[in-house]
């Protein structure tokens, strides 16, 4: 595999822009302040570059890969990593979920230290599609993780919170996709019933409480899409293969579902934070069955050992607002165009640019609902209008961001950054030809191809520069076509070529054929 060590041109150009950045940064600290002394650590150094790592479990040839990775090359993700690439065994992914813990915690031990604190994501390789461009994926991983990183500081106060190590530490820096119910269902399951209650949208917001799976809020965990820190992640998947070895039952039916292991991870640090609340203030040993709620008589209440870490930094992306799954929610999902302007008679706040969608379906069946608008977030819309400009010369015009249909939830109102078709494939094999940069696919792979190949960095989020962990080959040219894009198998197993993996499914790709469903 290309692990280059080498900055390409593009690398430099994001970095003397990060150095000028800091220059005015400083200045500015002087004229501000009149000081002489600056602080040498208020300059970015070159280590603030990270890198941001695709990681898609798949071990076989499918066209929905190759529509995962298509959207992945035309939005501008890393190029993509698959994982178990034609491995056999429990490392091959057709034959148990566990491979894709196996193959991912490979790829984890195979980064050294330096690169702790770069940013992977996790997609499974089968029924994915992403829907907008890995900037604004990045800034919302951000903004996501730091709000509730900051609500768990007040909820334990900074007192406990600073006496504890980093990683002890409850903090959230790894985000799950949100299932609306706990699956494998088993509500004696620790990752079924020690979870938070309160998840920050209230109880009827997607319908009635009437116990019907599709009115329920999503409050599980869904291990398909997974994001965080390199080193989190790597004591995440230790810590499944740990729960793994502990607790496989080649009897039971779901003995191989990597989402049971990784939910029960989380419930187990779900229940030692509730447990660790309750001793800041009781300073007692109370039963956990009175101390933390939830589940059904009889549920299996986890023994936790002097010293067990049960802390991992797990969070669910409850709002949709990276990770979007199917199971239950395709009524709340509508492809909106964000083509109204504010009605300006001078009382409104919004700014002149904004541009608004309207939602009249009444998903909470209130007798005195009423149609609301959706507001196009101005960051996606330039990030997609910044995507289109790419192919502009080769197709000659481009639609303006306001004439796109954009898949949206109206409850949590966020343009989903990827769609993952949880229960079935019929939704996600429709859904491909009517995402906004579908006509562009072909155009976009050509536009791509320098940039991917010179790794050109994504944003600065987090006061980081990331680039992509993995580019094309340096021996890849233009003139190849969209041949010229692919992925990278495993740590070892080399470059596989767009011919090799998708040459076969470019009528699926391009043109929007869906065989006859095969699953
Ligand atoms: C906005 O888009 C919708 C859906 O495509 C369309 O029906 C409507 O006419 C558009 N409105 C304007 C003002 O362009
Ligand atoms: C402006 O719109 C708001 C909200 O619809 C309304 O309450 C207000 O009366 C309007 N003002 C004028 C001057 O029309
Ligand atoms: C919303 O839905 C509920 C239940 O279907 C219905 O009783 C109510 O009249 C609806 N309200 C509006 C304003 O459409
Ligand atoms: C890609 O490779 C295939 C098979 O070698 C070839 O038929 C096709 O013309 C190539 N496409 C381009 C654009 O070069
Ligand atoms: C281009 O580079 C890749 C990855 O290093 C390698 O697998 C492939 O054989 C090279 N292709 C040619 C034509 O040299």
């Amino acid at each position: 595999m290309q692990l280059s060590n080498r900055l390409t041109r593009w690398q430099w150009a994001g970095l003397a822009s990060l150095f000028v950045f800091a220059f005015f940064t400083v200045l500015q600290y002087r004229g501000s302040t009149g000081s002489d002394t600056i602080s040498i650590s208020a300059i970015p150094s070159l280590d603030r570059a990270s890198k941001f790592h695709l990681l898609v479990p798949a071990s076989g040839y499918h066209f929905r890969l190759c529509r995962a990775l298509a959207s992945a090359t035309a939005l501008g993700y890393p190029v993509a990593v698959l994982n178990g690439w034609m491995k056999e065994g429990d490392l091959d992914a057709s034959k148990t979920h566990l491979a894709k813990v196996r193959t991912v915690m490979h790829y984890l031990d195979s980064l050294p230290p330096s690169s702790d604190d770069d940013l992977v994501l996790m997609i499974d390789g089968y029924d994915i599609v992403f829907q907008i461009p890995p900037d604004i994926l990045i800034e919302r991983y951000f903004a996501i993780t730091k709000a509730a990183t900051a609500k768990l500081a007040s909820r334990f106060g900074p007192d406990y919170v600073e006496s504890l190590t980093a990683d002890d530490r409850p903090q959230q820096t790894i985000l799950f996709g949100p299932e609306k119910v706990c699956y494998p269902v088993d509500w004696n399951r620790v990752g079924c019933w020690a979870v938070p209650q309160d998840i920050d949208i209230p109880a009827g917001a997607f319908g009635p409480e009437d116990g019907q799976l599709h009115h329920n809020l999503p409050r599980w965990l869904n291990s398909g899409t997974i994001m965080g820190p390199a080193k989190d992640m790597r004591l995440l998947f230790a810590a499944t293969l740990d729960r793994i070895s502990g607790h496989y039952d080649p009897n039971y039916e779901f003995s191989d579902s990597d989402q049971m292991y990784m939910s029960d991870v989380w419930g187990v640090q779900e229940f030692g934070r509730s447990i660790a609340r309750h001793r800041q203030y009781f300073h007692d040993d109370m039963d956990p069955n009175a101390v933390v709620p939830g589940g059904v008589d009889g549920k299996v209440v986890p023994i936790l050992l002097p010293g067990q870490r049960t802390e991992h930094h797990i969070g669910i992306d409850y709002r949709s607002a990276l990770f979007q799954t199917r199971a239950g929610s395709d009524f709340i999902l509508e492809m909106l165009t964000y083509n109204e302007t504010a009605e300006g008679n001078g009382t409104t706040t919004t700014t002149a640019t904004a541009t608004f969608a309207t939602v009249t379906q009444n998903i909470t069946e209130s007798p005195n609902f009423m149609p609301f608008k959706i507001p196009l977030p101005a960051n996606l819309a330039s990030s997609i209008t910044r995507t289109l400009q790419l192919v502009e010369k080769a197709v000659g015009t481009i639609p303006s961001v306001t004439e796109l249909r954009l898949e949206t939830n109206i409850v949590t109102q966020n343009v989903y950054g990827l769609f993952h078709s949880t229960g079935g494939k019929d939704y996600i094999d429709k859904l491909w030809s009517q995402l906004w940069f579908f006509p562009y696919v072909r155009p976009l792979f050509l536009a791509r191809i320098p940039l991917l190949k010179a790794g050109r960095p994504i944003v600065v989020a987090d006061g980081r520069t990331w680039f992509p962990a993995h580019n094309l080959p340096s021996n890849v040219s233009e003139s190849q076509g969209i041949n010229a894009t692919g992925a990278w198998a495993d740590i070892d197993g080399g470059w596989l070529g767009w011919q090799e993996l998708c040459g076969t499914f470019e009528a699926e790709v391009f043109d929007g054929f869906t065989p006859p469903m095969d699953d």
